[in-house]
């Protein structure tokens, strides 16, 4: 009788002989080719195997840890959108080690931005990434409800009075770099018939710097980023990228700045502080180092000079890349659609232009008041919000409601604890089952009192009288509506009112000055290898001056 073993045995016999054949450096070597294959054999095996039905959809992938890392990190949006189609709107996916569940639409939304921070951990989420470049006890280094308090300490520095002291200094700024940039030569040289040129997303980078510390960072920090300090600022932002947030240190160079510039700009903060301690009263500043010196917490004692600085880095962090994408996509399509910068322009004509010709600049309460401007901005947003992915981190096992996704009827998928969740209205907002033209840079569609638009925005910013105080005062709630590009929930943006002042004035007058239009090839495609969503370069705009009549 043959045992069915034999065989067995017998190949096993052959596989050793087949073995003997080689040296142990070629064994070593085959073993090495072999495993990471071995590895991924096993892991396309776990996952063809029945899942436990509690969990999410796992996102197919061949390499065990590193997962859907290339998809995700090319296009975030096509991967999402790809993955809705397959697996619906709630699912994992494995991202160099971490398991990300992803829930999209307007309820994942909603789940997400609106879940109770004890459950979906925003600090936990960053502070490896935002701590070594804003600094110790601030933002995502301590407590939330201290965030809470730091975030209304901001808010009551962003007053309408500051406000109304800003647009002047940002079209001086805006101005002042129109005559002095070589990418305006052109401009500068005075002729109106020929057409110059600059790059998006360099040039409004540098005007955003300029425009926010003359307004928020104040004249210190004016003063000294043209010259001493550029390059330091660009050693932090070298550590404000996605690889820092993947590995927050590592033997290399960026990291190795991050950290020196981050000691340094500190410094430059507390200086200032102290100066000003030490010489009060001498004029009225309207900048946001002079709001939180005058704050205490609720416990009773004052902000420290350290937690004032890290509050500035962070908040010159926060607005800088989100603004100055908004307003290079914003140049992009304007000069794309010629008749949208044409109706800007009248809009400017028709509010500013005075008899003999001069412009006036605008007061606060106008920019509030302009249609064509206000759309244009709103529709940037929706099509490129800055930022398309918003991360937490689940401390505790998170139910999905069942109107979201569930595995069945009577069944509910649950989040485990060690999980990061992550929501992203950069897809609600071009979800062409909700958007007519989903895809298209249309600001017309925002003028439609009934349409699509409005009920979103209406949703975001509750008309209906929806309002929530997470401790920095009374926020819309908003979670739900499918266009959120300033977040929603107690983790809402503070610095929208800004940007949109901020946008505005640089737009205004950008667009009083100079026609725009694109080269061939029309606007860029995104770029999503950065933090904030910014246009592929080449990304240059033409300019012409614009002939008074
Ligand atoms: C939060 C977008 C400008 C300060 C956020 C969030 C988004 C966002 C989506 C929510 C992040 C999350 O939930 O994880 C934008 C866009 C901007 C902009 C699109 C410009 C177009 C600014 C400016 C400032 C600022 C100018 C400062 C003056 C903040 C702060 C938070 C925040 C302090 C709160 C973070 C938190 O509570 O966790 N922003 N932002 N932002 N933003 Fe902005």
């Amino acid at each position: 009788m043959t045992s069915i073993a034999e065989p067995v045995s017998g190949y096993f016999g052959q596989l050793i002989t087949f073995l003997q054949g080689f040296s142990t450096v070629q064994l070593v070597i085959l073993a090495l080719v072999n495993i990471p294959l071995f590895a991924i054999a096993i892991n396309v095996l776990l996952q063809l195997l029945p899942q436990d039905r509690s969990l999410p959809p796992v996102v197919f992938h061949y390499i065990p840890w590193f997962g859907s890392a290339a998809h995700y990190g090319d296009n975030p949006i096509k991967f999402f959108f790809d993955c809705r189609e397959k697996y619906g709107p709630v699912f994992t996916f494995v991202l160099l080690g971490r398991r990300v569940t992803v829930a999209l639409d307007p309820a994942g939304n909603n789940f997400i931005m609106g879940g109770k921070h004890t459950v979906f951990s925003a600090e936990d989420a960053y502070t490896h990434l935002t701590t070594p470049v804003f600094g110790k006890d601030v933002v995502y280094d301590c407590p939330n409800e201290l965030l809470m308090e730091q975030k209304k300490f901001v808010k009551f520095g962003l007053s309408t009075d500051n406000f109304r002291a800003y647009v002047g200094m940002i079209e001086d700024e805006v101005s002042g770099f129109m005559k002095n940039e070589p990418s305006f030569r052109v401009f500068q040289a005075n002729d109106i018939n020929e057409w110059g040129s600059f790059e998006a997303a360099k040039t409004m980078s540098e005007i955003t710097i300029l425009t926010a510390s003359r307004t928020l960072q104040g004249k210190e920090v004016r003063s000294k980023i043209t010259k001493e300090y550029a390059a330091v600022f660009n050693d932090l932002d070298g550590g404000f990228t996605p690889l820092h947030w993947m590995f927050p240190n590592l033997p290399l160079p960026s990291y190795r700045k991050r950290d020196a510039a981050h000691k340094k700009i500190s410094e430059l903060y507390v200086s200032i502080i102290r100066n000003r301690r030490e010489n009060p009263g001498q004029e009225e500043e309207h900048d946001m180092i002079a709001s939180l010196m005058g704050q205490k917490y609720r416990a009773g004692r004052a902000l420290k000079d350290h937690e004032i600085a890290h509050i500035m880095i962070a908040l010159l962090m926060a607005g800088q890349h989100t603004s100055s994408a908004t307003s290079s996509w914003a140049l992009l399509h304007i000069a794309d659609r010629t008749d949208i910068g044409e109706a800007l322009y009248e809009e400017q004509v028709k509010h500013f232009r005075q008899p003999d010709g001069s412009w006036r600049t605008m007061e606060y309460e106008e920019i509030k008041d302009l249609p064509v401007m206000d759309s244009v901005i709103r529709e940037t947003l929706r099509i490129h919000p800055p930022l398309h992915s918003i991360m937490r981190a689940v401390r505790e096992d998170a139910v999905v409601p069942q109107t979201l996704a569930s595995p069945s009827e009577d069944g509910q998928y649950v989040i485990p604890k060690g999980y990061m969740v992550m929501s992203s209205a950069a897809v609600s907002q071009i979800d062409p089952m909700l958007w007519k033209n989903a895809q298209q840079w249309d600001p017309l569609r925002w003028s439609d009192p009934e349409g699509v638009a409005a009920q979103a925005y209406k949703a975001y910013n509750d008309a209906d009288g929806a309002k929530v105080d997470f401790g920095f005062g009374l926020v819309s709630k908003g979670t739900e509506s499918p266009y959120q590009p300033f977040g929603a929930g107690r983790h809402r943006c503070i610095g929208e009112q800004f940007a949109y002042l901020q946008l505005s004035t640089l737009i205004a007058t950008v667009i009083r000055q100079v026609e725009l239009k694109l080269p061939e090839g029309g606007v860029p495609p995104p770029n999503y290898h950065t933090m904030i969503t910014l246009p592929k370069t080449p990304a240059t705009i033409l300019y012409r001056r614009r002939k008074f009549d």
